[in-house]
């Protein structure tokens, strides 16, 4: 029986055989905007299937590194719970850029199942597109006609093996735009008797699966919503790798229909589930759930199990690929896949730093292949070890809030809960203590108990607020939380949870550019734009041909064949301007962005730019702005080449920003920068913006760059890449914009240093006008200072520190006063006290610091008067607060504390209670208190 390895070979083997190139798996990293991660194997290819670049072949097959978690396609809420979704996932391929069509695609992929492989054919459909009411394109009459004659010649029924689909089964369609097609799947039917004539076909039953889709490009999605066809056909296919290495092993090479079929059941899955086996002494059971909403034990187990093993292959192929977990985009959905794996994990009562130790089998198993694994192994470990801790730390307070929430939910329905506790929070502000809310209104704080009491038998709500406060803050997948609310039998409001859901996909949204991929007709093709603006004296003037428009949502962009604005990429801003149309029109250009495959766009606002195709417009860059922009960008070199020479070459630059009026820049490296390393390497920088030395740059095949020069971890290459060169002493590959000499930097100063993550640290920097701005506002801010202190700036610090232990003294004397005049008010008091059957009886208004220091001169008072009833009242802001002491003495003739302050701060406008021997409350009517007081003791 082939094992996975031998299986993706044996795919590349077969399709190597029918001169396809093969060719490695692209970057996680996907190059279009609108993706989070890569996600198909065609991605790569789009530029071939929009004709903007070549084909280096016409042929080529590979097996690509997939993502399906955030955006269009998105399995993760699903993974571990059924047996065929997966985060991570390779797509098998095999491609023809123009090349061969329907035919051969058809003919090959039955060649290899059936003859190579050896899948029993009789269990094989096939599936043809049809096009539904308002679907586009018509028929696939081709692709039924190929399929037809293999079906026949096997001697099967073409009427029962081909079964048509509608637009949302049978046309593929990367995104909302793109290149698409009609598409033409292979199904295996997987139940026992494998009799089902293709009933199960796209019935989303685990017995009957897709594990090939052949998809004819033809088409281009535009943003209209129309389907312009293409001048060249193309093949794109995917193989769900995981799903054809799970039937082989389930049904042992096809013997054996006995068991439930499942993806996890082959080698690529057990080999880690053994792992999870070892640390858990736990073992996999092979179940599969029957109703999500009530998993048994087992099933539990087995599906944290799958989750753990899915999510370590998505964490640790995203970290070699160089998207680490983070706050935002793509780099958050890697951290809420991370997070979701640790809740999982800790409910087999795996230890903190669990997950970390999967990354080991992980590299082990699938580093032969894939060699990016096993070349960042210790990276990949550090990152996930580092936010593993970090998501441990939250995981205690998230659980800590679940508890609350679930108190929370158990009284919420007791009888007036939300109304007292409404009046209470108007009392005492937001933020009242649930368990003194209860005991002072209920009596109890056993919420079983109270809940016997009133006989409530729901057991709560939680609110859909709190789902997504679970959820965002702390990174509760929602699952999670119903999970452990069912445990509580609590339910989850799931509606309101969608609803928050819902709010910040539209915070989101608006955050969000929106960018389009188009084609116009053949014969005014968009071409890549040229970009022809690193020479500052190109940035105006500049006049070129005005190709295409892009619509988006808020904006249109405008296309031209050559542009010398540069658009936002590898952290340096995009180039603000104008741009002069041919009737003479100028339009502000506010942003300038790539589409991903090779268009510069130029932001404008919404207008009717279709007439001007064709026209020659004219192009003014920002030019004060850009060279703000470029000083920051060749800042940002200079600092990496700093941090390298003082901290080591292990510095891996990790993310930056370079715009006009800053930089910041992140980078890979273990330990606290001390203030001593960061002012040398401030001042090795200036010392080299002081030399002066000139910036080169230019072009060389990616095999002839110079030895010494350094890349950014995880970025995609070309065959022909650009260095920018400072001095002779930083050399990176960089397509971005730089000063021509050093010197025009002026002067770089540090802002912050810090880290954002474990083992990443941020610099932000500022240079040129920015840092001069800055230099001369902190040193005007020092002057001011220094004449607010009347002193000389180099003085402050000395008065600062004088001013700091006057001050200590006089809180010290000022605190001793208020003792000294609560111990006075304390004596004054005494007097007033009232014998009433053996028990003095002492109530009077007080004028101290604080409620709290009130309660220690009630104790106090108590102390000297012995069998006693205190009552003392202040008046705290715009509150009065109101307490009594009984002695042993007074309760036990029958007085209660809690009695007298709930009659007292009735009286004072609020509420309040307690225990016989000491109560509390307040209110809000100052000027009753004095009358209420009175009355207690008359
Ligand atoms: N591009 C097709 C898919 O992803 C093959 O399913």
């Amino acid at each position: 029986m082939m094992d996975s390895a031998a299986l993706r070979q044996s795919f590349l083997d077969f399709f190597k055989s029918k001169e396809h190139q093969i060719v490695p798996s692209a970057s996680l990293m996907p190059s279009s905007p609108n993706l989070q991660f890569t996600n198909a194997g065609m991605n790569q290819f789009v530029p071939y299937f929009l004709g903007e670049q070549a084909a280096p072949w016409p042929r080529a097959a590979d097996t690509q590194k997939c993502i399906r978690a955030g955006g269009k396609h998105n399995d993760l809420e699903d993974v571990g719970f059924d047996t065929y979704h997966h985060t991570f996932f390779e797509m098998l391929g095999n491609w023809s850029f123009n090349d061969y069509f329907k035919a051969e695609a058809i003919e090959w992929a039955w060649e290899l199942l059936t003859k190579v492989w050896g899948l029993p054919k009789e269990r094989l459909y096939a599936t043809v597109y049809q096009p539904g009411e308002g679907d586009p394109a018509d028929f696939d009459q081709e692709a039924y006609d190929f399929w037809k004659a293999i079906f026949e010649k096997e001697g099967l029924d073409p009427q029962v093996h081909i079964r048509m689909g509608n637009k949302a089964d049978n046309f593929w369609m990367m995104g909302e735009t793109g290149p698409c097609g009609p598409c033409s799947e292979l199904h295996i039917d997987l139940t026992p008797k494998g009799d089902t004539k293709g009933e199960l076909v796209n019935a989303d039953s685990p017995y009957c699966i897709e594990i090939w889709n052949l998809v004819f490009i033809q088409f281009n999605a535009e943003a209209n919503g129309s389907f312009k066809p293409l001048k060249q056909k193309h093949i794109d296919t995917g193989m769900g790798f995981e799903r054809v290495a799970g039937i082989i092993a389930t049904t042992k090479n096809f013997t054996d229909y006995s068991q439930p079929p499942s993806n996890y059941n082959s080698d690529l899955f057990l080999d880690i589930f053994k792992h999870i086996s070892n640390m858990s002494g736990r073992s996999y059971g092979f179940t599969m759930p029957e109703n999500r909403d009530d998993l048994s034990g087992e099933e539990l187990n087995d599906v944290i199990f799958r989750v753990l093993a899915d999510h370590i292959r998505t964490l640790s192929f995203s970290i070699a690929d160089g998207i680490v977990p983070g706050n935002a985009d793509r780099n958050y959905t890697l951290r809420r896949i991370l997070r979701r794996a640790v809740m999982f994990g800790r409910r087999l009562d795996l230890k903190p730093g669990f997950f970390t130790k999967l990354v080991d089998p992980l590299v082990d198993k699938m580093g032969p292949f894939f060699p990016e694994l096993e070349a960042r192994r210790d990276i990949i470990r550090d990152v996930i070890s580092g936010e593993e801790k970090s998501f441990d730390r939250t995981i205690d307070r998230g659980l800590q809030l679940f508890d609350r929430i679930n108190e929370r939910a158990l009284v919420r329905d007791l009888p007036h809960f939300e109304e007292n506790l409404k009046n209470l929070e108007k009392t005492y502000g937001t933020g009242v203590d649930l368990e003194k809310h209860i005991r002072q209104n209920y009596g109890h704080t056993d919420l079983e108990e109270l809940r016997r009491i009133y006989g409530i038998e729901s057991n709560g709500v939680i609110y859909g607020t709190e789902a997504f406060e679970l959820y965002d803050t702390y990174g509760f997948p929602l699952d999670l939380t119903e999970l452990l609310a069912r445990e509580r039998n609590l339910v989850v409001d799931l509606v309101g949870f969608e609803a928050e859901m819902e709010k910040q996909r539209e915070r989101a949204r608006k955050a969000q550019v929106k960018t389009v991929i188009s084609v116009v007709d053949q014969d005014e093709k968009i071409h890549s734009t040229q970009f022809a603006g690193y020479d500052v004296n190109d940035l105006t003037g500049f006049t070129t041909e005005l190709i295409g428009t892009f619509t988006g949502e808020d904006a249109d962009f405008l296309v031209t064949a050559q542009s010398p604005f540069y658009a936002e990429m590898g952290g340096q801003v995009g180039d603000t301007g104008s741009i002069t149309l041919a009737d003479g029109t100028k339009v502000e250009v506010t942003n300038t962005i790539t589409d991903g495959v090779g268009h510069h766009l130029h932001q404008v606002a919404k207008g009717d730019y279709q007439g001007q195709i064709g026209s020659h417009v004219t192009m003014d860059v920002d030019v004060a702005r850009r060279r703000k922009i470029q000083r920051h960008h060749s800042a940002t070199h200079m600092l990496n080449w700093a941090l390298r020479e003082t901290l080591g070459d292990h510095v891996q630059q990790a993310g930056s920003l370079v715009s006009p009026d800053h930089l910041r820049f992140d980078f890979r490296h273990h330990a606290a920068i001390t203030p001593e390393q960061l002012e040398q390497i401030e001042r090795m920088v200036n010392g080299r913006i002081l030399e002066n030395a000139g910036v080169q740059w230019f072009e060389v095949p990616f095999s002839d760059k110079p030895e010494d020069v350094v890349a950014v971890f995880g970025e995609k290459y070309g065959s022909v890449v650009r260095v920018v060169d400072i001095g002779g002493y930083s050399k990176e590959l960089c397509g971005g914009a730089h000063v021509t000499a050093t010197g025009e930097l002026g002067l770089l100063k540090v802002k912050s240093e810090s880290a954002i993550a474990a083992g990443t640290r941020r610099i932000e920097a500022v240079c040129g006008e920015a840092a001069f701005e800055m230099a001369s506002q902190n040193y005007a801010e020092l002057h001011h200072m220094a004449s607010k202190l009347s002193c000389k700036p180099a003085e402050i610090e000395e008065r600062l520190e004088k001013l700091l232990a006057s001050n200590k003294e006089l809180e010290k004397q000022l605190r001793a006063m208020e003792q000294k005049q609560a111990a006075a008010q304390g004596g004054s008091l005494i007097d007033t006290a009232v014998d009433k059957d053996g028990i003095k009886w002492l109530a009077g208004k007080v004028s101290v610091a604080n409620p709290n220091d009130m309660r220690g001169l009630g104790v106090d008072l108590q102390k000297k008067l012995g069998p006693s009833v205190v009552i003392l009242g202040g008046v705290f802001g715009p509150k009065v607060t109101v307490l009594a002491l009984c002695s042993p003495e007074a309760i036990a003739a029958g007085i209660k504390a809690g009695d007298i302050i709930k009659n007292l701060t009735a009286k004072l406008g609020g509420k309040g209670g307690g225990k016989p021997d000491f109560a509390m409350g307040g209110g809000s009517d100052a000027s009753a208190l004095d009358g209420a007081l009175k009355e207690v003791v008359a």
